[in-house]
């Protein structure tokens, strides 16, 4: 697949979170729920959410910090910094703040959006950097504060989402740790979760007329999301090991991104994954978009779990509609 022989390798993890817990139970008092529901459901007892003096890109940068701890590489040594999100602090992206706040004078940087997929898609850009030789070294960020944009009188969704930050670092090896992967996306499904702009006429003159505006909430018919997920999820991960020329049997983790524990159970009996094999921390953080698979991957490797060698099928799915696969050896 490789046709260069440049390939990567993710040296280093971190991730970071907020101190503010909202429980199921504190969830009672805003919509009609209760803990019972919303764990049999989806698996969530909590989740982390930013308060007023923390920010997207103090969590991202905390995470980067620790992952380039792991890697034993210094902000000066990166060529690329890509900042997976879609909920930045600035609309014109947050990705240079991180670039500045770490001193990584040498390294370009942006922002991708590609909601809950944003962390795989952005695996899949920087291997394309590093497989045509252009960038050494690069940090992935995925990182999302849907906290500010979650209806919280919505029960159907207010329920599911976190906030959170995980990193990871990227360096060109050879032979590539990145064994295969695939990408999808479906805009005529879009509608099924949007977080969407919405704009009043502002009169300027007589003869103009613009429009300005904000954002709405987030809004999600999440039977038809769930049914995408368990659909496309295992059919994606199957091309992308039929790429990679590995079986099933050689996945030591399966690492989805951390939407629904019934979505991880069915994509994972569809796969025949036993649950030994699947990574979740979905029950303490909840949904937290482009953040949940480096922050699932960053606690497995820390707790020892995940050790140098191991091969991962991870997979994000969500809005857009976006999916994508990748399959890779850790470290
Ligand atoms: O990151 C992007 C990807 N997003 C996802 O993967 C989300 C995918 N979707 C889901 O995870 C699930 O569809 C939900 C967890 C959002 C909902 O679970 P569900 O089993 O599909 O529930 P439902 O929407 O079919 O609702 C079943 C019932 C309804 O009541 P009726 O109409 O049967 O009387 C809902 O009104 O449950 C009700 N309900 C609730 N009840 C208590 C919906 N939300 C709640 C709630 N507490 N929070």
């Amino acid at each position: 697949m490789n046709q260069t022989g440049l390939g990567l390798a993710i040296i280093g993890c971190g991730s970071a979170t907020p101190q503010e817990v909202i429980t199921n139970d504190h969830l009672t008092s805003l919509v009609d729920t209760s803990d019972e529901w919303i764990s049999t459901r989806t698996g969530i007892r909590s989740r982390r959410v930013i308060s007023e003096t923390e920010s997207l890109s103090q969590l991202a940068h905390q995470a980067a910090i620790a992952a380039l701890d792991m890697a034993k590489i210094t902000p000066a040594d990166l060529d690329l910094i890509i900042l997976a999100t879609s909920t930045p602090d600035d609309l014109f992206g947050s990705a240079n703040q991180i670039q500045a706040s770490l001193g990584a004078t040498h390294a370009v940087a942006f922002d991708l959006t590609a909601a809950c997929s944003g962390f795989v898609f952005g695996l899949v850009t920087a291997a394309q950097f590093m497989r045509t030789g252009v960038y050494r070294r690069v940090l992935l960020i995925g990182a999302d504060v849907l906290s500010r944009w979650v209806d919280w009188s919505d029960r159907g969704t207010c329920i599911l989402f976190g906030d959170g930050a995980g990193a990871v670092v990227l360096e060109q090896r050879s032979p590539d740790q990145l064994l295969g992967f695939e990408l999808r996306s479906n805009g005529s499904q879009r509608q099924d979760l949007t977080l969407g702009y919405q704009s009043q006429p502002q009169i300027l003159s007589p003869e103009i007329t613009v429009q300005q505006g904000g954002y709405t909430k987030i809004f999600m018919n999440g039977k038809e999301v769930y049914k995408f997920a368990v659909q496309q999820v295992p059919e994606i991960i199957e091309k992308a090991l039929f790429r990679a020329n590995i079986t099933v049997d050689q996945v030591d983790w399966l690492l989805l991104h951390q939407a629904n524990q019934r979505i991880l159970d069915a994509v994972s009996d569809r796969l025949k994954i036993p649950s030994s094999k699947v990574l979740s921390n979905l029950r303490h953080y909840g949904n937290t978009s482009a953040a949940s698979i480096p922050l699932a991957l960053d606690e497995a490797v820390r707790s020892g779990k995940v050790k140098p060698g191991d091969v991962i099928a991870t997979a994000g799915f969500g809005a857009g509609l976006t999916w994508g696969a990748a399959i890779f050896k850790w470290g």
